[in-house]
């Protein structure tokens, strides 16, 4: 018998309790960014996050990784309160992959030394390449995951590698040490429709197989609909639609544009 939690006693590993971030408080640029965000992740849990521009998407996830310290709330990570943690300490624990190809990978590194550097993740900087003959089997056997051809071409610089190519091998670095969190923050954006599909197909297998529990930002609907197994609908620092799997199974590209004009309808009315 399997329930939602795994069999799991005690605090969720992942909970955002009462998140709130204010940026320029007192100014005329006053912007509440999280406004009382509350939510809880369980292991393995694959989370799709939509909302329009300015919704606090980013400072979300941001948040969790500690590049932006909220004003109250707490973050926990299995009961543990990581709120106050610097982002090289969460980063032990919180893998990311960014928007932008070029800031995931360096491209003047091998794939083999970018993934020699991602096995120090969270770690202080003695950086010695653990590139050892055990090191690059194991490599090798998690970059063959992706189907790509990669694993023949190790010792290769990044910077030859496609867009689509750095984000998946992004994506394996991200996966690599297998975190209690990975965050994605529209990570297929930059890339054309195909390498996105590709990416994302590739991320759906890696969450999956490894059972990561992720927060992936998209602003495409479609994708956020076939990917994932929750979905949160951000507005105006809030989560205005949390639709578990059976729900979200049911949505549709009209439901949820439906629900941004009625959000924005609210705002309207006041
Ligand atoms: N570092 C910052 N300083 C000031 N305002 C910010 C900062 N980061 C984000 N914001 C503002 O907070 C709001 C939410 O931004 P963001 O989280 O990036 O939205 P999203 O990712 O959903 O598009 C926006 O109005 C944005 O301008
Ligand atoms: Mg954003």
């Amino acid at each position: 018998m399997r329930d939602v939690t795994g069999g799991r006693q005690g605090p969720a590993p992942i909970r955002v309790h009462n998140a709130t971030k204010v940026f320029s408080p007192g100014t005329p640029n006053e912007k509440t960014a999280l406004s009382k965000v509350d939510f809880a992740l369980e292991d393995g849990e694959f989370a799709v996050v939509i909302g329009s521009n300015g919704a606090g998407k980013s400072t979300l996830l941001n948040a969790l990784a500690g590049e932006v310290l909220l004003d109250s709330g707490g973050i926990l990570i299995d009961g543990r309160d990581i709120g106050s943690q610097p982002v090289y300490r969460r980063a032990k624990l919180i893998s990311r992959v960014f928007q932008d190809p070029m800031v995931g990978t360096a491209p003047d590194l091998s794939i083999e030394e970018n993934l020699a550097v991602a096995v120090r993740r969270g770690r202080r900087k003695t950086f010695r390449l653990g590139l050892n003959r055990r090191n690059r089997e194991y490599f090798r056997e998690r970059i063959s995951v992706l189907g790509l051809g990669l694993e023949n071409r190790l010792s290769e610089k990044v910077r030859s590698l496609s867009g689509g190519q750095r984000q998946s091998l992004a994506l394996i670095m991200a996966a690599l040490l297998t975190p209690r969190l990975m965050l994605l923050d529209e990570h297929t954006s930059a890339l054309d429709p195909r390498a996105a599909e590709l990416v994302l197909k590739l991320t759906s297998e890696v969450v999956t197989g490894d059972k990561i529990t992720t927060l992936m930002v998209t602003h495409n609907m479609q994708h956020a609909l076939r990917f994932g197994t929750r979905l949160f609908m951000m507005h105006e620092g809030g989560i205005v639609l949390d639709a578990p799997a059976e729900e979200k199974a049911g949505l549709t590209v009209n439901d949820l544009v439906g629900r941004f004009l009625v959000t924005d309808d609210k705002m309207l009315l006041g």
